[in-house]
């Protein structure tokens, strides 16, 4: 049977093609910068699921510190490549990753739609654990319920991939966060299946 590849791999082929878009365009979510914005200045902040690095680059061009993790090498080649003052680090978001030290933003931008729901508690921890006293969280996900496999399934070169694409409802969230967090508002709503969430720590 023939191998199906995963979600680095799919993100490790494609790499190239989102960096061309990411960095080419304006900010891919606009909003980003009213919430970074916020910030004191000197504040830093973790791009979670940086992947070419493009948002890292506009948090880090508004003059705060900034680290970004993905678990995609091909992506972080990239995003090193075009910010050489930026450290970027390959790990798993489900993993503990508290060696980057305390942040006061984390940005997880399109990161949980590859999270099943019975992980989703795990990242919040691991979010949770990196964050300073009154941290907020970032969050843009794909509104729905469930893995969406036209979203998922491609084939690239020939190659079969299933990148386990999967939708997030705001209750799933602020349930999986439960303790950990507090729901604080939505923002830059633009009428399409994508949300953007600001939780804050308890
Ligand atoms: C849809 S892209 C979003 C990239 C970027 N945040 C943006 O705004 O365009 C999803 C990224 O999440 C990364 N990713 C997915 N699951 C991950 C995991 N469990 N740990 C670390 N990175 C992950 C992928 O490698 C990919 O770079």
């Amino acid at each position: 049977m023939k191998q199906v590849k995963g979600t680095a791999d799919f993100y490790n082929k494609t790499a190239a093609d989102w960096a061309e878009k990411g960095y080419d365009g304006g900010p891919g979510v606009p909003c980003l910068l009213d919430f970074i914005k916020e910030y004191e200045p000197g504040s830093r902040f973790l791009d979670l699921c940086c992947g070419a690095g493009y948002e890292t680059q506009r948090i880090h061009a508004c003059g705060y510190e900034v680290v970004g993790i993905d678990f995609s090498e091909e992506s972080l080649r990239i995003a090193r490549e075009k910010n050489p003052a930026i450290t970027f680090y390959n790990d798993n978001l489900l993993n503990d990753y508290s060696y980057i030290g305390k942040v006061d933003g984390i940005i997880i931008i399109a990161g949980l739609v590859h999270i099943e729901t019975e992980n989703l508690r795990t990242a919040f921890l691991q979010m949770h654990s990196v964050l300073n006293e009154n941290g907020r969280l970032f969050i843009t996900v794909r509104d729905g319920v469930g893995k969406i496999p036209e979203r998922s399934v491609t084939t690239i070169d020939g190659e079969d991939y299933d990148r386990n694409f999967i939708a997030h409802t705001l209750n799933e969230l602020i349930k999986e966060s439960d303790g950990l967090f507090t729901f604080e508002q939505e923002v830059g709503f633009d009428g399409t299946v994508w949300r953007n969430y600001i939780f804050k720590c308890r």
